[in-house]
């Protein structure tokens, strides 16, 4: 049964470029402009040079009453993605390159209550992303490598995106397209050109003077592309 393309463009900010000393006030700003979801990069420092949230802070994201993904970047996912689904998070995404079995970690977040996300670095190909449509309820392909905040968007991915938006509409699966890294005005435009449809962004929410502002700038921008 087809499912209609997603039609609405989901600005996601990344709360690794948020101001964690006024998470409150961060928060607002982003929520003036619509949002709803944001997303917490999960860094074990063994799958990418660096350290950052646990699932408690996952816990306090969910109980400021947002819909949270929780984006593993970690070297043991089907160690970890159970203690993200327990905290809470309503999306759970593991990286095809550290998974012994995506399918099988994907299929465990599912029937742990968790809404299952399946995430490959730009070199990474899209054959799992293709292979496994229907097992995954966001599919993230990643525009940087992972690690940190504030890289520079890696255009040569697009085709990679296209690939997967061709085979999740081919198979009308209902999930989300979601790409993350050096998301801005100008880039979300090619990305969402390329067939994104949830757009994670932190520096340029987070780093902006108006971050209300800028959400509403990347959806437009996003939006204005629509196929
Ligand atoms: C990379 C992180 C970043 C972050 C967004 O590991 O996943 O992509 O979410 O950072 P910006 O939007 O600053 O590139």
């Amino acid at each position: 049964m087809m499912t209609a393309a997603r039609k609405i463009i989901e600005v996601v900010p990344s709360l690794l470029a948020a101001d964690l000393g006024r998470l409150d006030s961060e928060l607002e700003r982003v929520r003036a402009a619509g949002v709803t979801w944001v997303s917490v990069d999960v860094m074990d420092g063994h799958f990418v040079p660096n350290l950052s949230f646990g699932p408690d802070f996952v816990r306090l994201v969910k109980s400021k009453g947002l819909t949270v993904d929780s984006h593993l970047m970690v070297a043991n996912p089907e160690t970890v993605a159970p203690w993200f689904v327990d905290a809470g998070a309503d999306y759970v995404t593991v990286h095809d390159e550290a998974c012994r079995d995506a399918r099988a970690a994907l299929r465990d977040i599912r029937r742990r209550g968790g809404k299952a996300g399946l995430a490959v670095k730009p070199k990474t190909p899209a054959d799992s992303l293709v292979a496994l449509v229907g097992e995954y309820d966001l599919a993230l392909v990643m525009t940087v490598e992972p690690g940190f905040g504030g890289a520079q968007y890696l255009s040569y991915v697009e085709p990679k995106i296209a690939a997967v938006r061709r085979a999740i509409d081919a198979a009308g699966a209902d999930c989300w397209l979601q790409v993350d890294g050096g998301i801005n005005e100008k880039t979300a435009a090619a990305a969402a050109g390329a067939g994104a449809d949830s757009l994670v962004a932190g520096s340029a929410v987070f780093r902006a003077k108006d971050p209300e502002a800028a959400v509403t700038a990347i959806r437009q921008a996003a939006l204005g592309v629509r196929r």
